[in-house]
């Protein structure tokens, strides 16, 4: 079996990790001991472009319980877990290709290695594992049967994909099932993000200007925590409906022109390009902490940056420090790739839980129908997703009340009024 990771080394301590983070997905853990007994992906071949994290591993091992045979690339170059990954190649025998810092060569190598594999499925987190299967791995369409896609920026893509005409097989959209987005996009996001600046910075939030551009589920998950942390939140936006829910959820939202020579912090999360810009970068105060925690690294236009800049170096690991000409410092956080995985260690696995339990779900789904899908984008089928929260709501100990007769008739009818 071929592989390309870090370290083979680290396979033990990796192992433990990914034991450590497999104690708090109870529903996916579900799913692997059914799927080990019946065993619904046999004789299924899966290319995986995901974050390598103990959590994935979690997810591959379902997979592979299921009778799947997996192969698992990386979906950004820097939120690789080495000793995750080595732990895979090595004790579960899951072909991995990831190595965290890798360059865009490798990165592409990589996923090009997965194609190799013929998948049957695709599994993406970003939608570059279909686009290169869609532009330069044509000859491979044929053989492939659907895919499942992980997060937002990866749905806008391959809806744009789909209204061109040019999608060439169904594919489920992860990130739009309740039990995902809800939960992982927004508390996942939210803690995560802000352990990952606190990690790179070792900075206290609390007192400072702490702006959030993007209001959306993750951008609603980091403004919270950022206050909950001390932090005076500003939001920027462009949609004027998540603006108004940020003012009425008690944040300040002002164009990011304007937060740009207030805050302390800022954090992109927006899906978006060139957020935050040379004009944006020319007004920050001297040590302003700049992140994105959007999908790709091009939210913050740092070719702009670097213009402006007499000098740049590595001042903290993760912490790239940016000198303008006057001598004001601006400091980038993991090369503005997502912060959550570059300097912490992505979503705590209860979220992830949830995510890849519809991951699994929703790949057992289109092996199992009977006639395939249209070449389009669709949602998880509402049972899964309700199935999900109900037991991870089991797996947390709650249960909630059962609706009465009397209460159906009256929730289903028009009759009854004042
Ligand atoms: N870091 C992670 O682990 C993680 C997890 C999930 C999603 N994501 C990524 O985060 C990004 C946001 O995802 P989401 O689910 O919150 O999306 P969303 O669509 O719910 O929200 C994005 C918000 O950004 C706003 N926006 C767009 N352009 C803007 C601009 N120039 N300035 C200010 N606001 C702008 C939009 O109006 C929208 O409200 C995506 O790229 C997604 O793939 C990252």
């Amino acid at each position: 079996m071929n592989y390309d990771v870090k370290d083979i080394k680290l396979a033990k301590e990796g192992a433990l990790r990914i034991e450590w983070a497999n104690q708090n997905m109870p529903v996916l853990n579900r799913i692997q001991k059914r799927f080990a007994k019946e065993k619904p992906l046999k004789g299924i071949r899966i290319g995986a472009c995901l974050h390598v994290t103990t959590e994935t591993a979690s997810l591959m091992k379902t997979l592979k319980a299921g009778g799947a045979t997996v192969a698992l690339c990386a979906s950004n170059p820097l939120s690789t877990q080495d000793d995750a990954a080595a732990s895979l190649a090595k004790h579960d025998k899951i072909p991995v290709y990831a190595i965290k810092g890798e360059n865009h060569k490798t990165y592409y190598a990589h996923i090009n290695a997965i194609l190799d594999a013929k998948p049957h499925f695709t599994m993406d987190d970003g939608a570059d594992l279909v686009s290169v299967l869609h532009t330069k791995r044509k000859d491979l369409l044929a053989d492939v049967r659907g895919g499942t896609e992980e997060t937002t920026t990866g749905i806008i893509r391959l809806r744009s994909m789909a209204a061109d005409g040019v999608l060439k097989y169904p594919i489920i959209a992860v990130n739009d099932a309740q039990t995902k987005h809800f939960f992982d996009n927004r508390y996942g996001t939210g803690q995560s993000t802000i352990d990952g600046i606190i990690r790179a910075t070792n900075r206290l939030l609390a007192g400072s200007y702490f702006v959030v551009c993007g209001y959306g589920w993750c951008g609603r998950g980091v403004a919270m925590r950022a206050r909950g942390l001390g932090a005076n939140v500003i939001v920027t936006e462009v949609d004027p409906l998540p603006a108004l829910e940020a003012v009425m959820d008690g944040f300040t939202v002002m164009t990011i022109r304007k937060a740009a020579r207030i805050g302390d912090f800022f954090c992109t999360l927006t899906g978006d390009i060139n957020v935050i810009r040379k004009e944006h970068f020319t007004i920050m105060k001297d040590g302003a902490i700049v992140a994105n925690s959007g999908h790709f690294n091009v939210e913050l236009d740092l070719d702009g940056l670097q213009k402006i800049a007499k000098s740049r170096r590595i001042i903290r690991t993760f912490v790239e420090e940016f000198t303008l000409k006057d001598g004001r410092r601006i400091n980038i956080l993991g090369e503005g790739r997502l912060i959550n995985l570059a300097a912490a260690e992505g979503h705590p696995s209860s979220v992830m839980d949830m995510s890849f339990a519809n991951q699994a779900l929703s790949i057992e789904y289109m092996v199992k129908l009977k006639k395939p899908l249209d070449k389009d984008v669709y949602p998880v089928p509402e049972k899964i997703d309700k199935m999900i929260a109900k037991e991870k709501l089991t797996a947390m100990g709650m249960t909630i009340d059962r609706l009465t007769a009397e209460q159906k008739k009256y929730l289903a009818s028009w009759e009854m009024g004042t």
